[in-house]
């Protein structure tokens, strides 16, 4: 491991550790933390149970975590976060390549060195009254060659016990590593020092400084001002994400914002499909999904709900791992209805972040349960009523909760070969113009139309609720480089294996004219897995359209649905108009770009504006 730059290179006092670490970069590492953020204790964690059981009790004493009544809610906890610290912070989060063209024009980005001069002021003295938590685990199983170890060293005990559900976490970790094993230095400060005396607050955090910052070229993580979610699980986004795209894109491989599930059929024939949707879009949804009744005999089961590493393998297919161990998935919206797998999984062992309290110890979020109850307490701790005018939960409180507990979780979901890919899902979250589901004419359309992905955005992220952006591939936030560069890879990619999956766009969040939902969604898109699944073994029929292959009412399995022909045509109907605007606004996109811009992209675009423009005002399968 590079030494961080701007830190005295004097030799390290030895802190005192326990015999399991033996790793000696670690050892000087921490040691330079501790010189420089100054914490009162350093506990190196083993990932041990009994370790988890003493960390919450803490945490309940502290007042961060309430213990759920065990009757309803085993070994489960619910925190209420700072109203200020709610959900990732996309405009203070950086990419600190060497050079700013390295990082994009969809990355904020500043000098390597000149956001440490920034930072390392605020981390002096950081976790003064703290803890200093070290945090061995491993993205992916332990020992797959699709795996990455990281550490990180924080001073919330909320991350450490969130990171041992997330990933593979403790002294197996630092086993594998040896004594001299790299892996990616990961720090996180909630920045909030106690003076002696100085009481501590249930959710600490810093309101005035957030930083969530990458160092792609010593892939380094440093993490300053929260304590939620992907700005503090920094094995997550910023690691398994950001730093990974940013190494797989020099190793050949890729790191993406995708759930992976696998589909039999009642014959027994097996698949995996890999999804990208964005943020809050329905990948726990569509990773969970329970077949309607029409399928009998079909069986959705789960790899990941994230995050897919993604690796060609040496019969020339693409294999996936799911790095993390655990979902940190959104709450609200959660239901016996919308997810039975995970509410069957959420029945012990979780953690719950910003979800409403019952009177009786249990959980309860908008969506839940058709009538909420009579009274509650809501996110913020005060005393909540149906008629108040106030959501209960947040809108982007989650669960985090050890995938294993999953009903559906798949036999291969551990197996560090990864499973193969034989499709890729790209979905937004788009009430007008996008078609139920397309398949591309090849992988270059597929990039294309993977790259061009727009959506509304959600509560996911601090920023405004509902607007269009273009998301590509659901990676906008998470991509660790240029991406045009990202573009450039995803291309290669399919240029160098023999049997690269075949591409989907889908969309389950089309609305008729009086904004209701015009496709069921939920357990109703096994109907568009299935054929998808069909169109890769080419079993499925299909119709040519302007954008790409598109099932006609009869190619899909649409018994029990009642869905009119009317309906259907709005459902995959294209509207002339609608996407000329459209592939202006992919212009838009690729002119950022600049020289980095594909050219299979421009000369894909140009294609399509003539396809367009031959075709009828509104086109529509039948
Ligand atoms: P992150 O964890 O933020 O990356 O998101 P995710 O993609 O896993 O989000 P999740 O599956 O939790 O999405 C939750 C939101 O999507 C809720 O608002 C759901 O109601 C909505 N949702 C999921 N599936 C469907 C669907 O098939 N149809 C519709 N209309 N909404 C859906
Ligand atoms: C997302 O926002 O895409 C998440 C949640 O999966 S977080 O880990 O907070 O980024
Ligand atoms: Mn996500």
């Amino acid at each position: 491991m590079r030494s961080l730059a701007g830190l005295s290179p004097e030799p390290q006092p030895v802190l005192a550790h326990p015999a399991f670490v033996k790793n000696a970069p670690l050892l000087e590492w921490v040691a330079k933390i501790a010189r420089l953020t100054r914490p009162a204790s350093v506990h190196w964690c083993d990932g041990s149970q009994a370790e988890y059981e003493d960390l919450c009790s803490r945490l309940v004493a502290s007042g961060t975590f309430l213990k759920l009544n065990p009757a309803k809610r085993p070994g489960s906890y619910l925190a209420l976060s700072d109203p200020s610290d709610v959900a990732r912070v996309e405009d203070r989060t950086f990419i600190c390549s060497v050079r700013k063209d390295d990082a994009g024009p969809t990355n904020n980005w500043l000098d390597p060195r000149e956001m440490k001069r920034k930072l390392l002021p605020l981390l002096d003295g950081s976790m003064q009254g703290r803890t200093m938590y070290v945090v061995p685990f491993s993205m992916g199983p332990i020992g797959s060659p699709l795996s990455q170890a990281g550490v990180q060293i924080t001073d919330s005990a909320y991350v450490a016990v969130s990171m041992r559900i997330m990933t593979r976490m403790g002294r197996q970790v630092l086993d594998a590593l040896g004594t001299d094993g790299s892996f990616v230095p990961c720090l996180h400060s909630v920045g909030m020092p106690l003076a002696p005396g100085q009481g501590d607050v249930a959710w600490p955090c810093n309101k005035d400084h957030k930083y969530i910052v990458h160092f792609p070229e010593e892939n380094a993580i440093w993490s300053f001002g929260s304590g939620y979610g992907g700005n503090a699980l920094l094995g997550k986004k910023c690691l398994a994400l950001r730093i990974a795209s940013s190494m797989g894109r020099q190793q050949g491989w890729l790191a993406e914002h995708m759930l992976i599930l696998g589909v039999e059929s009642p014959q027994g024939r097996k698949s995996y499909v890999a999804a990208a949707f964005p943020s809050a879009c329905g990948k726990t949804n569509f990773a969970m999904m329970i077949p309607p009744a029409a399928f009998r005999g079909w069986k959705v089961t789960t790899i990941g709900d994230d995050i897919a590493w993604i690796k060609a393998d040496a019969d020339g297919r693409l294999r996936a791992i799911n790095p993390e161990y655990g979902f940190f998935g959104v709450a609200p919206g959660t239901s016996e209805k919308s997810n039975p797998n995970a509410m069957a999984t959420l029945h012990a062992n979780c953690i719950f972040t910003n979800v409403a309290l019952t009177p009786d110890g249990d959980v309860w979020w908008e969506g839940m349960t058709d009538q909420p109850p009579a009274q509650l307490t809501d996110w913020q701790g005060r005393a909540w009523t149906p008629d108040c005018g106030r959501p209960a939960a947040h809108p982007n409180a989650r669960f985090t909760v050890p995938a294993a507990q999953c009903p559906s979780i798949d036999p291969d979901w551990e197996n560090p070969q990864g499973v193969p890919i034989s499709a890729f899902v790209f979905g937004g979250r788009r009430s007008t113009t996008i078609p139920l589901v397309i398949q591309s004419y090849s992988w270059v359309d597929g990039v294309y139309m993977a790259a061009t992905l727009g959506s509304e955005t959600t509560a996911a992220a601090t920023a405004k609720v509902g607007e269009v952006r273009r998301d590509p591939m659901a990676m906008l936030p998470f991509c660790g480089y240029h991406i045009g560069d990202y573009f450039e890879h995803w291309l290669a990619i399919g240029r160098g294996i023999e049997h690269p999956p075949r591409i989907f766009c889908v969309n389950w969040f089309r609305k008729d004219a009086n904004g209701k939902f015009l496709w069921p969604g939920f357990g109703d898109n096994m109907r568009v897995l299935k054929w998808i699944m069909d169109r890769c073994e080419d079993r499925a029929g299909a119709m040519e359209s302007p954008l790409g292959w598109m099932p006609r009412h009869d190619d899909l399995q649409l018994d029990g649905l009642g869905l009119t022909a009317d309906r259907f045509a709005e459902l995959v109907g294209l509207e002339r108009e609608a996407w000329l605007r459209e592939l202006d606004l992919h212009q838009e996109l690729f002119a950022k770009l600049d020289h980095r811009l594909p050219e299979e992209f421009r000369l894909k675009r140009e294609s399509l504006l003539v396809s367009l423009q031959r075709s009828p005002e509104r086109w529509a399968s039948r």
